[in-house]
């Protein structure tokens, strides 16, 4: 029985929880706070102390436990039911029109109704609420998995722990924006400024930096802010497809019942019909852009009603019916100090703008690539010169062009050097090709180090935990002069490098020993013969079965396999009959590394055997040499280049050259939707 003084005490605890989560409603969602923060601190103080002294009220769900959690190990991974995508971009308004023109097409509407929103800058999110409480937070990561960072976003306020509504669905998910504000980020760099801590570049980093914090105390400290955008009702019976629902007939319900549900959406977010409107509207973010308190880098059109969104669906890893139409660029002007030379894995030379450093979209930009001597002349840039840099989000910045007006004196035009600036040998220049090698191989350091990188790296020989800065080390040191060397180092000799525990050295050498055993494609892969990529190692594996046979092969005998040109036939001999590479190889597999051939799956298993893919572009939901994994696995081959004899084009985000050519050849395409549906149907 609960004694009259405990009753009365559940009963200020809830009338407690009710007003905070009131006021937080009032705060975050309405923007419209009713009362000072000082009322709102005493509210909690109460709390506090009433849950202090009566410790059977404690809920999980109350304000006064955000901070609940420990701080964890790691984050576990969290599948996406239903996979989170991106958005496709538009830079200019031509690409606007196009958009709604397609859509306008496809639905046969004029003009359609469209949702416009701001593009806010920050993570996306995905909140899982069961039975109206937040179960799981996760971040997007790959689309298809992310983190679980739950016990981080418990302690962002704007993040409802519980919905406010009752006929909320049992399983809903939300997703949406976590951002920091302006000021908020300003005082955070303020705050770790003057306790000597590292800063962050800008509101983004620091929100990502902020919400993968392995301690939820640190995360709880930092002004995190959460936007929701959209939402999914999940089926609840086990037997369902876990498709999902939407919430409401539109995207503009959906946001109002976010809203009543007790989510922060946007207040800019307009319902407008047409595309002039979508126009008027991206006009009017960008003049009121520098007034708001959070970065924003373009705004979003969705299609509003969520019928035409599905009969629009996707494409590769976008949908159809939105489209991001982002910012410009933004560009600063700096000084160009120098320009450097950087020597590549085969000796390519790439020259690097030395800049004074400038702040230019979000970031301090120090370096920027030049290309190839062409580019420098076509840009007429300079050592000394005043260049305009530009940046846009996660683009790598670019020089754009000099201001000439601003030159002193006569700067003299920049020239590549006569010898590599890494180890001294002369520098190859093939007439009519713009880039220029070092001919020094693998004697020039620089060479040798980003081929071992290449050799390690995850799709060759895979070694883990034999990154950059270990490489460089062993090289300098002169403890590795080639691949071989790797599997002579023992873990004492491991431990006395920088960075290197012995803990790691030992981890370093089992990986080695790992590695030692190793499919012949990945092998040759690894030896980096110009212009063998993975695909082409896999096919002269295939073929030969067999290393000796391999290096003895000539010309003509490599050009008549399948996805190998006369080019790179000629590279593979040339590399052959180097009589170092053969050292190499030799010393490899004295030192223990053994090759095998990857059987062949069963006849039976193999329903895509006689059939070809080529893949294009990027993949939201695997990587490339994942798809091409899972395709050969059933049988399929999988080519570099589409002829007619090319089954279908797998077209992922921003496809090359062969989406062209397989419409030319009038070859069929499939998006990444078509493919997984390939995978599962057969
Ligand atoms: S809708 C199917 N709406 O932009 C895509 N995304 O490239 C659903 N983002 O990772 C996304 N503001 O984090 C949507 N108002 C908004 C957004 C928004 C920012 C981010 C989102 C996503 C990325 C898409």
């Amino acid at each position: 029985m609960n004694s009259p003084k405990t009753e009365s005490a559940a009963q200020r605890a809830r009338e407690l929880r009710e007003q905070i989560a009131e006021h937080n409603y009032r705060y975050y969602v309405l923007a419209d706070p009713s009362v000072p923060d000082a009322e709102y601190d005493r509210l909690m103080r109460e709390l506090v102390a009433l849950e202090r002294e009566h410790p059977e009220l404690v809920d999980p769900d109350s304000p006064t436990q955000r901070v609940g959690a420990r701080a964890a190990e790691g984050f576990s991974t969290v599948e996406h039911e239903v996979p989170m995508l991106s958005l496709a971009n538009a830079f200019d308004t031509d690409e606007v029109i196009e958009f709604d023109r397609r859509v306008r097409d496809t639905l046969d509407v004029e003009p359609v109704v469209y949702t416009a929103e701001p593009k806010l800058d920050g993570l996306a999110i995905s909140l899982r609420y069961e039975s109206g409480r937040l179960v799981r937070a996760a971040t997007r990561g790959d689309g298809r998995s992310g983190e679980d960072v739950t016990a981080n976003v418990r302690t962002i306020r704007a993040v409802p722990l519980t919905l406010r509504s009752n006929d909320a669905p049992d399983s809903l998910e939300v997703r949406g924006e976590i951002y920091m504000t302006r000021s908020g980020f300003g005082a955070l760099n303020r705050g770790l400024e003057a306790d000597g801590q590292k800063t962050f570049v800008n509101p983004r980093n620091a929100a990502a930096g902020s919400l993968r914090q392995l301690d939820p105390e640190i995360t709880a400290r930092r002004p995190l802010r959460f936007f929701a955008y959209s939402a999914i009702v999940h089926a609840v019976s086990a037997d369902s497809t876990g498709a999902g629902e939407s919430l409401g007939r539109c995207q503009q319900e959906s946001l109002e019942r976010l809203a009543d549900l007790g989510f922060p959406v946007s207040s800019m977010a307009t319902r407008v019909e047409g595309v002039d409107a979508l126009m008027g509207f991206y006009r009017q973010v960008q003049d009121n852009r520098a007034e708001l308190d959070f970065d924003i880098d373009g705004v979003v059109y969705k299609v509003d009603d969520f019928d035409q969104q599905r009969e629009l669906g996707f494409v590769s890893r976008s949908p159809r019916w939105a489209l991001a139409h982002k910012f410009p660029a933004e560009e600063e002007m700096t000084r160009l100090e120098r320009i450097d030379v950087q020597v590549g894995r085969t000796g390519k030379l790439t020259p690097v703008a030395r800049l004074e450093p400038v702040f230019v979209g979000g970031v301090t930009v120090t370096n920027a690539t030049l290309h190839n001597l062409d580019e420098i002349r076509r840009k007429d840039v300079r050592e000394g010169d005043y260049v305009i840099v530009r940046r846009a989000g996660d683009v790598i910045p670019e020089v754009v062009r000099p201001i000439v007006e601003k030159r002193e004196g006569d700067l003299p035009e920049w020239e590549l050097p006569a010898h590599c600036p890494v180890c001294g040998s002369h520098i190859e220049q093939v007439e009519g090709q713009a880039d220029a090698r070092c001919s020094g191989g693998l004697v020039c350091p620089a060479q040798r180090k980003r081929a071992l990188e290449h050799f390690a790296s995850r799709n060759a020989m895979d070694i883990d935990g034999l990154g950059t800065k270990i490489i460089d080390q062993l090289v300098e040191r002169e403890l590795v002069q080639d691949p071989a060397d790797l599997y002579r180092l023992d873990a004492e000799t491991l431990a006395g490098l920088e960075r290197m525990g012995e803990k790691s050295a030992d981890n370093l050498v089992g990986a080695l020993q790992a590695s030692r055993k190793v499919s012949l494609g990945r092998l040759l892969f690894a030896l980096g013969i110009r212009e063998v990529g993975e695909v082409s190692a896999g096919a002269l594996a295939r073929h030969f079965r067999d290393l000796d046979a391999l290096m003895e092969a000539d010309v003509a005998t490599l050009e008549s396999i399948r996805d190998v040109g006369p080019v790179v036939a000629r590279h593979i001999r040339e590399f052959f009959d180097e009589q170092r590479n053969r050292e190499v190889i030799a010393n490899l597999l004295d030192n223990g590394v053994e090759w095998y051939v990857e059987a062949a799956p069963a006849p039976q298993e193999q329903p895509l055997k006689g059939y070809a893919y080529v893949l294009t572009g990027s993949l939201e939901t695997l990587t490339r040499s994942e798809a091409k994994k899972r395709l050969e696995a059933l049988g399929a081959r999988v080519t570099g280049s589409v002829s007619k004899n090319t089954t279908a084009v797998i077209a992922g985000d921003e496809p090359g050259s062969k989406l062209d050519k397989a419409r030319e050849l009038d070859i069929e395409v499939l998006d990444e939707v078509g493919l997984q549906e390939l995978l599962d149907s057969v």
